[in-house]
This record gives C-alpha cells, structure tokens and sequence, in this order.
C-alpha cells in the first residue's frame, strides 16, 4: 500500500514538473520568456551640445525610475558619435551584435537611418529615434521603430506669441525706437535638422499674424551653438549699430551666445533675445532678465517616454499599451512658454 502512495506521488510529481517545463517552454516559444534585465544602447550625435547632455542626464534618472517601480534592471550604454554617421553606425553595429534589447537613437545625419535600420531589422533589435527625426520614409520601413520629440511648430508660435504679447502690451518695449517696425536677427540652427527650417518659419509667421511689424536686418547659421551665435550677434551689433530691437533663435544656446555678444560689447539698448528649449541656462538667463522669453520642453517627459517605449519593445510588450502614440509611432512631448518676469 505504501509502496502503491509512493508510487503514485512520484508520477503526480512527474507529470507537475512536465506541465511546468511545457508551459515555459511554450511562453519561450511566444517571446514571453521572463526578462529581470534589459540592456538599451544611447546614441548620442554630439554628447557635449547642452540640449542633448539635458536629456542624457534624464534619461539616467529615468532608466533608474523604471527600474525602481518594475523591478527589472535597465543597463544604459550611452555612446557619443561627436558628429561622425559612420562612427555612429560601428556604434549600433557593435551594440546589435552584442545582443542589446533596443536602441535608443539621436541620429546624427537624419536622412541616413536606413543603414542603421536594416542591421537592426536583421537582428530584431528595436530602434527609438529621438530629436532628429528620421525622414518618413525610413520609419515605415519596419513596425519595430519609433520617434520621440518636440512639434517643431508649435515651439515656434509659443515663441512667436511670448513676443507678440509684450509687443501688445507696450509696443514700445519691443519696437526700441518707436519708428514703427521691428528690427529683428535670426539665429537658426543646422540646416539639416528638421527644427530649424520650421521654427524659423513659424516663429516669424506667428509674429506676423500677432500684428508685430517685422523687418529683418540680417540672420545666419550658427548650428545651435553659443560660440558660433556669439560671433554672429558681435559682427551684427558692429555692422548695425544701434538697430537690433529683437533676437529670434531657434534655441536657447544661440541666444545665450547672443547674450555674451551683447555683455561683451557693453551694449546697454535693452535688446529683446528669445529662445526655446527651457535648458537649466536658459532658464537662468531668464531669470537674470537676459532672455525675454523661452518655450521649455519637459525633459523628465521626455526621457520618460523614450525609457517606456524602448523597454516595452525590449520585454516584447506593446508600446501603445503603455504611452498614448500619435500615428502609432510617434510621441510629441509637452511643451510650456516661460516669460522674463
Ligand atoms: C534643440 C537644440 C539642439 C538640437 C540637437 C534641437 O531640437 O532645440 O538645442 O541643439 O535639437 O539636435
């Protein structure tokens, strides 16, 4: 009898364990195996331009949120490409060959994702593109791949109408000489990226449309950089001394570099510079009285979504399920006008 219950136990036991090893195998199978850790690779175009090093730095507070609230550890390799595509492709070719769960890329030539994106596409290793936005084209070419940043449009009217609405308050705290027009600069970025061209556009057209009489004096190129900007605004201030009223850039960085033209020169015309981005030194030039306005991304949004939609396609979850996309694949993040008090 003994011998008959143990018996027994023992083919209960078995079949248990073959149930057990069955189910794991099936959810195996499916891509459901139970991930405790995801490896994500950040490719940064230029690790050293202050937007970008904002949003690296969230993105590490943001990897280390996800873990504390899942429970599952998220390694981050973050890469620089210093503005080298080809540096940056051996630095997604290396990372797919290593087996990383997904790719969280800051392109540095936008309209050259499809080399990156067939190796990945090869490999199954999923790509979410951020702040330089891969053309079309090259996001449809597989559902594994998503974009993450700011609608360059709507930058530019928050911009546009922190300017108009100081103009309609006292027309004469913008138009500096009363002569009925606006003298303005242009400060814009890389040619190439999609945020320029846009914003330029937008921010101008908002202005008009607010009933701002606008004439351009000058504009140039300075690649969202300080230092380039800087030069720009000295060389203007000497070629149109006394004329500026109004400095549009297309980021925060440009116009502090407008900013340090101005104090260099000891210009003492209360020029008005705005900017957009809302960086920690944008927003301290604000507070300073040196800016007259910015349109401030949210960066801890923005790190977010890009850590959620990267290790929901690393645990081979549906990104959809965990953050509102816009045409299935895109997220806009919020964006606020912040004005000099
Ligand atoms: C930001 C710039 C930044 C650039 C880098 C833009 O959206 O406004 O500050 O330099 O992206 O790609």
């Amino acid at each position: 009898m003994k011998k008959k219950i143990w018996l027994l136990c023992a083919a209960l036991l078995a079949g248990l364990a073959a149930v057990w090893i069955w189910i794991g195998k099936g959810r195996e199978e499916s891509g459901e195996k139970e991930k405790h850790a995801i490896r994500l690779g950040i490719l940064l175009y230029r690790g050293d331009d202050t937007f970008i090093s904002n949003v690296r730095q969230a993105l590490e507070e943001q990897a280390k949120a996800y873990e504390q609230e899942t429970g599952i550890k998220v390694v981050l390799n973050i890469e620089d490409a210093k503005e080298n595509q080809n540096t940056q492709n051996s630095q997604a070719e290396r990372m797919i060959s290593l087996g990383y769960d997904a790719l969280c890329v800051n392109l540095v030539d936008r309209s050259m994702a499809s080399v990156m994106i067939d190796k990945a596409m090869v490999a199954d290793v999923p790509i979410v593109f951020f702040n330089r936005e891969p053309v079309e084209e090259d996001l449809n070419l597989w559902e594994k791949l998503y974009y993450v940043g700011v609608s360059a449009k709507e930058s530019a009217v928050l911009q546009g109408e922190i300017v108009v609405e100081a103009y309609r308050k006292n027309p004469l705290s913008i138009d500096l000489n009363g002569d009925g027009k606006v003298n303005y600069v242009l400060l814009e970025g890389e040619t190439s990226h999609q945020d320029s061209l846009i914003r330029t556009e937008w921010s101008v057209q908002t202005l008009m449309d607010g009933g701002v009489p606008l004439e351009k004096l000058t504009g140039g190129i300075a690649n969202w950089e300080r230092s380039q900007a800087s030069a720009f605004m000295e060389q203007w201030l000497e070629e149109f001394p006394g004329q500026i009223e109004l400095v549009i850039s297309n980021n925060d960085d440009m116009a502090l570099g407008a900013v340090d033209a101005v104090q260099r020169l000891q210009i003492t015309d209360p020029i008005h510079i705005v900017g957009i981005d809302g960086t920690p030194q944008g927003i301290s030039a604000l507070e300073r009285g040196s800016l007259l306005g910015t349109v401030q991304c949210d960066r801890t949004e923005y790190a977010e979504a890009i850590i959620t939609i990267a290790a929901a396609l690393a645990l081979g979850e549906e990104p959809k399920e965990k953050i509102g996309l816009e045409d299935k694949i895109y997220y806009w993040v919020g964006q606020k006008a912040m004005f000099c008090k």
